[in-house]
């Protein structure tokens, strides 16, 4: 064997490359592997034989075989999604994270992007610069990557000429001036024939710059992790018995040394570090990159996902910010959604505030209004954690500056995110400390404050179901509300429509109100469509355990349809309303609601009684309800 892996000493330079495999990336890998004798025996052999078998290369060795194996795995969705490859030279040993390359990867680029020291952007001579080119030099540029290498590859198709190596230079280095990039080093190469790959090339004796090899040996890499601010994530509290207290985690920027002063980012609280312990045991000092195990002179609070720094370098604490995302799902942006936010160790539920612009990767125009991002989409938004968070400013720190989103219903990544700033009205704003509590107000009311939330298609008859659990409660002394999609569409949300985006705000508007009124002691009933489970969900998240009851009115849409109160599902059977819930628009059926209505066969009044009974089993009534109910016989 003679691959090398990347233990030795020589400085390792990671790198990724963006672009596609007609750009020709596969053959660059191969090749730079072939020529640095980093193939496998076995490998190779199997290459000379697929290569005679399906090269397309003639008699030569289609290096791309070597790579594409891979590739056609991951399009099957067998393997992970970046694959990374060492190789070394006498000056340095390499790490390439190889990553898919076509457009609906720019995710598995952004992730084959972070931790990588430069970047190589493959340009296909023929092509010139393309939309994926820009998309990739932008999140690159995005990611912090300082130093790109623009390989203009293929250029033996256009004869070796110079004018058209020219012309995309100067294309890319117009578009990207603004982008921080160190060095920008443009190499004309043929990754097929070799020309500028380890050696320079008698084909273009125009060329007066370095080969690819030499660029990447060249590359300064000073970027020095371990002379920033020392952060450190924790990751678990190791205690394996009563008289050891560890905290365990990887250093993510510089170094830590025994009686140093840390502090705890979130509580504040300070205390002195007394053993560092490596893999191999105590040290004095560790730094960025080292996973270690902290024990502090004082028991403090800390839990995974804290972040330690030094006192007098603190990151910044707050519960909103400013980021830049950069959306990877096929699901769409919406922002009001509840998606969870994993930044360095911790995971905290976040939404989207308001989504300021998109950027358009093409001009790099900054103010494009948007309402969502889509699939590959960059924008810059406002956030809100439910808890103040630590971080650093991406652009300060990429490790506690960096995060990504994940969906709360499929546990896919949503998006990657780039803290930019904390917004200030997140740090300014404490919540008072009331005397009046809420569990005070509710009891003077002898009741337990709930959200009864009908959900159901329009027509379904949940308004009908919502007023007479009202009354009925209402007549037993219960102090209730009730908010209805028709009225409150009317006041609070007269601004909001019926498009994804808009139903989102809706319900989370309505379910902060109905959560500010049962902090006030009531039993709030909400009759909404409420077509997507993540919302509903969310209202749940905003109220105590079992104060929060779904009720699934659940009515076939041929009734609804044959009922059809408001004449609406006449009009937008006709195409005259647009996204209309069971027509046009989907509704998410609740998979576990704490009731089902099934109506079809049962008057209003039958539904209203489960409803009452699911209430009594669930012990929402105090003092009042019973008094009461043996007062009177109901
Ligand atoms: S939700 O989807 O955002 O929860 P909401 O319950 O507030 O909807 O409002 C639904 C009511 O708006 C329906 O009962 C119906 O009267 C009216 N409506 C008007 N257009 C639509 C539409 N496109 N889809 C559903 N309901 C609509």
């Amino acid at each position: 064997m003679t691959a090398v892996r990347p233990a030795d000493a020589r400085p390792t330079l990671r790198f990724l490359t963006c672009g596609s495999v007609d750009d020709g990336k596969s053959t660059l890998i191969g090749r730079l592997l072939y020529e640095q004798n980093s193939i496998f025996d076995d490998q190779l052999s199997a290459l000379e034989r697929d290569s005679r078998k399906h090269g397309t290369v003639g008699e030569d060795i289609d290096f791309a075989l070597l790579v594409d194996g891979l590739e056609a795995e991951r399009e099957q969705g067998i393997t992970i999604d970046v694959a990374y490859r060492y190789f070394s030279t006498a000056r340095r040993s390499f790490i390439v994270a190889d990553t898919p390359g076509h457009e609906q990867y720019t995710r598995n680029m952004a992730t084959g992007a972070s931790n990588a020291d430069l970047a190589i952007l493959l340009v296909d001579a023929r092509k010139g610069l393309l939309t994926q080119t820009r998309r990739h030099a932008f999140i690159v540029s995005l990611l912090g990557i300082r130093h790109v290498v623009l390989a203009v590859n293929k250029i033996d198709l256009v004869g070796y000429d110079q004018s058209i190596f020219t012309a995309i230079v100067t294309a890319f280095e117009t578009f990207a001036k603004d982008l921080g990039f160190k060095t920008i080093t443009p190499i004309p190469l043929s990754a097929r024939f070799g020309d500028n790959v380890s050696e320079p090339s008698r084909n273009m004796p125009w060329y007066q710059g370095v080969p690819l090899l030499t660029a990447l040996e060249d590359a300064d890499m000073s970027d020095d992790k371990a002379g920033k601010s020392m952060r450190f994530p924790v990751q678990w509290v190791n205690r394996p018995n009563l008289d050891f207290r560890g905290y365990a985690g990887t250093i993510a920027s510089g170094s830590i040394a025994k009686g140093d002063t840390i502090v705890v980012a979130n509580s504040g609280k300070s205390t002195l570090v007394e053993r560092v312990i490596g893999p191999g045991g105590d040290v004095e000092r560790a730094e960025a990159g080292e996973a270690v195990t902290l024990t502090l002179r004082d028991e403090v609070d800390i839990a995974r996902g804290d972040i330690l720094s030094h006192a007098q370098d603190r990151p910044i604490v707050a519960d909103q910010f400013a980021a830049t995302l950069i959306w990877m799902s096929d699901e769409k942006l919406l922002p009001g959604r509840s998606y969870l936010m994993k930044l360095a160790t911790r995971t905290v539920p976040v939404t989207v505030t308001s989504l300021k612009h998109r950027i358009d990767v093409n001009t790099l125009e900054q103010h494009i209004a948007a309402k969502t991002l889509s699939l590959n989409e960059i924008g810059l938004c406002n956030l809100a954690a439910s808890t103040a968070i630590a971080f650093d400013p991406y652009r300060e720190n990429a490790d506690t500056g960096a995060f990504i989103l994940i969906d709360r219903m499929t546990n896919a990544t949503a998006a990657a995110g780039l803290v930019d700033f904390a917004l200030r009205r997140a740090t300014n704003i404490h919540t008072h400390d009331q005397t009046v509590t809420r569990s005070a107000r509710a009891i003077l009311k002898h009741q337990h404050p709930a959200i009864l939330w009908f959900t159901g298609l329009s027509g379904s008859g949940k308004s009908t179901v919502a007023n007479i659990v009202e009354s009925r409660l209402h007549a037993v002394g219960v102090h209730t509300t009730l908010l209805d999609g028709d009225n409150v569409r009317h006041g609070l949300n007269k601004d909001l429509g019926f498009t994804d985006a808009d139903r989102v705000e809706n319900i989370r508007r309505v379910g902060e109100v109905a959560k500010l009124m049962t902090d006030a002691g009531l039993v709030v009933l909400c009759s909404f469509i409420s077509p997507f489970e993540a919302e509903r969900r969310m209202v749940r998240g905003l109220v105590g355990d079992g104060e929060f009851l779904e009720i699934f009115v659940d009515t076939p849409i041929e009734d609804c349809i044959a009922r059809d109160p408001k004449g609406l599902y006449k009009r937008a059977l006709a195409g005259e309303i647009q996204n209309f819930t069971g027509v046009s628009h989907p509704y998410e059926r609740p998979n576990s609601p704490d009731l089902r209505l099934a109506t079809r066969g049962h008057t209003p009044e039958q539904l209203a009684d489960q409803v009452v009974a699911l209430l009594e089993a669930r012990g929402i009534f105090g003092d009042a309800w019973w008094s009461l109910r043996e007062g009177e016989g109901i």
